[in-house]
C-alpha cells in the first residue's frame, strides 16, 4: 500500500508540473502566473478540488503518440470564494502551448456541466494557442461542444472569462459568449485573425497589442469589460467581482450589510447639477455618493463613456447601475452606449439583480455615421431590454430626459417600478431652443420674440411637475435624499413577482 500511495503522489507531483518547470519558468519570465498559480490566488486557499488531473490526449499523429502530458493542458475542478461555490477551469500554457485537444475540451465541458447542474458559476482562465492543431476536426469539435454548453448556461449560471494569454480564432468565441470579459494589459490578446493574415488580406501594419490587446479591447471594440495591470490584480479583481452576482438565475446575489445606513443623506448633492443646463458634470460623483460605502464596481469604463454602467450595494444589496454621463457626448444615447447598456440590463433582469438608472440624457446622437451604423435598430435594443425587464427597476431623472430616450431610460411606460425626478429634472419632448425654432418657425427672424417664446416654453416644460401631474413620475425628490429613497424602494420591491407573456424567446433587433 505505502508503494502504491507513493506512486500516487510521484503521479501527482509530476502531473502539477504540467509541462515542466522549465516551461513554468519561462511562463514566469513573461509575469506570468502558472495555471496552477492562478486557481490558487483566485479560489479559498484549499478549497480547490481538481479533476481529471491525469486525463491524457489521444492523439497518435505527428508524432504526438509519445507526447502525452497528464491533464492535457488544462486545470479544472471546482472550489469557493468567500465560502461560495465555483467552478474553473485554468489554460495550462506550459502544456501545448495550452492548445485545445479533444480531452482538453471534455474537461471544460465537465465543468460546465456540473455547474450547469447544481446552479454555480463557471470561471475561465483562458491561456491558449488555440485548437490542437495535430488534432484537426478533433479539437474543432472540441471547441463547438464547448460554444454549445456556453449558450446552454447563458442566463443560467454567471459565465465569467479572464484572458491571460493568447485567444486567438475561433477560440475567441466561447469567452465572448460568457457573460463578461477581463483581460490582463500586456500578456493577453484575443483576435479572430492574428496581424499575419490582417497583413496579407488588409495589408495593415498591426501588432497583436494594437490588434487584440487589453487597451484595444476595452476602449475600442468593447469585447472587454476591463483590463487588469497583471495576474495577480486580474485574479483579486474577480474575486471581488464575483461577490456582486447570484450563483444562478433562481437565486438573488448574496448580501452584504455594511455600516453605511440606508437613509443616510448627502447635502453635497443639492448643487451637483450646475445652473446652466448646458454646463455637463460628472454622474460618477451620484453614484458613488448613493452606493454603500461610496463602492461601485464599474464595467466597461473606457468604452462608450457617455453611458456608465457597473454593481453597486444598497442597503446590503446588489444593484446594476446605469446612468447617462453629461461629461461625454452631453450623456447622449449612441449605437455603442446602446447595447453597452442593453447587455447590461440583460444581465441584471437574467441573474434578479434589480436595476437603478441616472438619467440625464439630451436624445439621440444625431448624424450619418449614427443613421449608417443602424442606431434604430441599435437604439432599440435599450429598449427593447428596458421593457422585457422584470426584475425591480428604479429611475432617478436628475436633469433632461428628453424625447425618445426619456422613453428609453426606464421610463414608467416601460414598467418602471419607481420613478423619481429632482427639481432640476427636464421632461420634454426636445431641449427649449430647438423646440421653439420648431414650432415657431414663422418667427425665426426676430429674437426678441424667439427668445420670449423659449422662455414660455421652459417654464412650462423644463420641470419635472408636468410628468409628475400625469403619474409617470411618483415623485420629485430633493437630491439629497437620493439614497435613502432608492434603499426604500427598493426594500418594498423585494419580493416583486412579474412574468412577460409566455414564448420560446423575443426577438431582440440584434
Ligand atoms: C498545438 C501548439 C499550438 C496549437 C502553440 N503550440 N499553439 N501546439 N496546437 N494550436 C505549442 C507550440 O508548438 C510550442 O510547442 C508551445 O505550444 C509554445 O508555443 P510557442 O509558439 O513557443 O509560444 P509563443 O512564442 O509564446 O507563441 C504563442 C502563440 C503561437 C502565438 C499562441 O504558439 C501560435 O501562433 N500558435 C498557433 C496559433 C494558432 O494558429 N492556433 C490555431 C488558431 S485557429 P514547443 O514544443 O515547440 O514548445 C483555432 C480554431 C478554433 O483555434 C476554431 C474553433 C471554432
Amino acid at each position: 500500500m505505502h508503494d502504491i500511495i507513493r506512486q500516487l503522489a510521484e503521479k501527482r507531483a509530476a502531473a502539477r508540473l504540467g509541462g515542466g518547470q522549465k516551461r513554468i519558468d519561462s511562463q514566469h519570465s513573461k509575469g506570468k502566473l502558472s495555471a496552477r498559480e492562478r486557481i490558487e490566488l483566485l479560489l479559498d486557499s484549499g478549497s480547490f478540488e481538481e479533476w481529471d488531473m491525469f486525463k491524457e490526449h489521444r492523439c497518435h499523429d505527428f508524432g504526438m503518440a509519445d507526447q502525452s502530458v497528464p491533464g492535457d493542458g488544462v486545470v479544472i475542478g471546482c472550489g469557493t470564494i468567500n465560502g461560495r461555490l465555483m467552478f474553473v477551469f485554468s489554460q495550462d500554457f506550459t502544456v501545448f502551448g495550452g492548445s485545445l485537444s479533444e480531452a482538453h475540451a471534455e474537461k471544460i465541458c465537465k465543468v460546465m456541466d456540473h455547474a450547469i447542474k447544481v446552479g454555480a458559476p463557471v470561471i475561465g482562465l483562458n491561456d491558449s494557442g488555440g485548437a490542437r492543431i495535430q488534432e484537426g476536426v478533433a479539437s474543432l469539435a472540441g471547441y463547438a461542444d464547448v460554444f454549445q454548453r456556453n449558450v446552454l448556461a447563458s442566463g443560467v449560471v454567471p459565465q465569467i472569462s479572464l484572458i491571460m494569454g493568447p485567444c486567438a480564432g475561433g477560440a475567441v468565441y466561447s469567452p465572448s459568449m460568457t457573460d463578461f470579459i477581463f483581460m490582463v494589459k500586456d500578456s493577453s490578446y484575443m483576435f479572430v485573425t492574428g496581424p499575419e493574415v490582417v497583413k496579407t488580406v488588409t495589408h495593415e501594419d498591426v501588432t497583436a497589442e494594437e490588434l487584440g490587446g487589453a487597451v484595444t479591447h476595452t476602449s475600442k471594440s468593447g469585447v472587454a469589460d476591463l483590463a487588469f495591470e497583471n495576474d495577480v490584480e486580474a485574479l483579486m479583481m474577480m474575486r471581488r467581482f464575483i461577490s456582486f452576482l447570484p450563483s444562478n438565475n433562481r437565486q438573488k446575489p448574496p448580501r452584504l450589510p455594511s455600516q453605511d445606513s440606508a437613509d443616510r443623506l448627502d447635502y453635497s448633492l443639492d448643487t451637483l447639477v450646475p445652473d446652466n443646463t448646458n454646463k455637463p458634470y460628472n454622474i460618477k460623483e451620484l453614484i458613488i455618493k448613493v452606493a454603500d460605502d461610496g463602492d461601485f464596481f464599474e464595467l466597461q469604463r473606457e468604452y462608450a463613456k457617455n453611458i456608465v454602467i457597473g454593481f453597486a450595494r444598497m442597503d446590503g444589496s446588489t444593484v446594476g447601475i446605469v446612468a447617462n454621463q453629461p461629461l461625454i457626448l452631453a450623456g447622449c444615447l449612441d449605437i455603442k452606449s446602446s447595447i453597452k447598456a442593453a447587455r447590461f440590463v440583460r444581465y441584471c433582469d437574467a441573474f434578479n439583480i434589480p436595476v437603478v438608472t441616472f438619467v440625464d440624457v439630451p436624445g439621440f446622437m444625431p448624424g450619418t455615421a449614427q443613421e449608417y451604423g443602424g442606431i434604430i435598430k441599435h437604439g432599440a435594443k435599450l429598449l427593447y431590454a428596458y421593457a422585457e425587464c422584470t426584475v425591480p427597476k428604479i429611475t432617478v431623472i436628475t436633469r433632461k430626459a428628453y424625447g425618445g430616450a426619456y422613453d428609453v431610460m426606464a421610463s414608467k411606460h416601460l414598467r418602471g417600478d419607481v420613478n423619481f425626478a429632482w427639481p432640476s429634472a427636464e421632461i420634454a419632448v426636445m431641449g427649449p431652443k430647438g423646440a421653439v425654432e420648431i414650432i415657431f418657425r414663422e418667427e425665426k427672424n426676430d429674437p426678441a420674440k424667439l427668445a420670449a417664446r423659449e422662455a414660455e416654453y421652459k417654464e412650462k416644460f423644463a420641470n419635472p411637475f408636468v410628468a409628475g401631474a400625469r403619474g409617470f413620475i411618483d415623485d420629485v425628490i430633493m437630491p439629497h435624499e437620493t439614497r435613502k429613497r432608492i434603499c426604500r424602494s427598493l426594500a418594498m420591491l423585494r419580493d416583486k413577482k412579474l412574468e412577460n407573456p409566455w414564448r420560446k424567446h423575443g426577438n431582440i433587433p440584434l
